[in-house]
């Protein structure tokens, strides 16, 4: 069997923070399809061994941590684990919370912060460790930001900001890596309306048809998307697909940021 047909991310090692569901779940299982030995990280223990379980029962190789992406010391933790497989050469940054449907005005410092702590302290944290681990032997690593870091929408203030960080924290990082000639990839994925529990809130809070119909209307291509459809998107970037793309934001989108 030659390399490529055992995958292509065969051999490599992979961090995915916020792994237990959604995009980073969708993710995990793809890059462990394809050949890659993979730790899978978030707070959410229960779900997240039961997406390890099944990894590892579909004939892959994963293992499970507890960590909190806005934690310096457990990002530490979480490399020593990963660094068992072998080195960590793939990084996806995607762990994300969205918790506020509230007008600048009335949104609480505790509430921004909350925000920042974990879409932009815990991808600068993995940013960080990431290229530690990595200048050496090489790498990849994809951020998760959203359309929303690109476009702007009313009552997601924080949350735009902190994901709008992640997009130029990623350029900052791309550039910062080339001038020192790490050979360290870093980009960007901007999802639209995708299916996962993140999406399941807001339809929770504004109900199912008022807020799919908003959502379909808005995109061009008129469905929602997959989680599969962003771990499409982060394998080809961080696979040898991906090998002269750094700095780049790619909208996986249904055409929303297109118009
Ligand atoms: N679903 C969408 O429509 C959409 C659109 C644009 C961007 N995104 C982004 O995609 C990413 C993944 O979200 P999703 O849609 O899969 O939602 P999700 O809620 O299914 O997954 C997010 C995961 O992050 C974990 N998490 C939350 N706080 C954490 C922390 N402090 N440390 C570690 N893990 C933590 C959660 O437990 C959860 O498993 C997020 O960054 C989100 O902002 C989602």
């Amino acid at each position: 069997m030659s390399d490529s047909d055992k995958g292509r991310v065969a051999g490599k090692v992979a961090i995915v923070t916020g792994g237990s569901s959604g995009i980073g779940r969708a993710t995990a299982e793809l890059l462990a399809a394809e050949g890659a030995a993979v730790l899978v990280t978030d707070v959410a223990v229960e779900s997240g061994q039961a997406v390890v379980e099944g990894i590892n029962a579909a004939g892959g190789k994963a293992a499970f941590l507890h960590h909190d992406v806005a934690d310096e010391a457990q990002w530490e933790a979480a490399f020593a684990r990963a660094a068992e497989f072998g080195p960590v050469s793939i990084l996806f940054n995607n762990a994300g919370v969205r918790t506020e449907t509230t007008p600048l005005e009335n949104v609480t410092l505790a509430d921004w912060q909350a925000h920042m702590a974990i879409n932009m302290d815990g991808v600068f944290l993995g940013i960080k460790h990431g290229i530690r681990a990595m200048k050496q032997s090489g790498g990849a690593i994809v951020n998760t930001s959203s359309i929303y870091g690109i476009a702007g929408a009313s009552m997601i203030g924080a949350y735009s900001a902190s994901k709008g960080g992640v997009r130029t924290l990623t350029k900052a990082a791309a550039m910062e890596c080339t001038s020192l000639r790490y050979p360290i990839r870093i980009n960007s994925v901007h999802p639209g309306f995708i299916e996962t529990g993140m999406l399941d809130t807001v339809v929770e809070e504004f109900g199912e048809s008022f807020i799919k119909k908003r959502m379909i209307s808005a995109t061009p291509l008129g469905r929602i998307g997959e989680a599969r459809d962003i771990a499409e998107g982060v394998l080809y970037l961080v696979a040898d697909s991906g090998k002269f793309v750094t700095g780049v934001e790619l909208p996986i989108d249904g055409g929303f940021l297109a118009r």
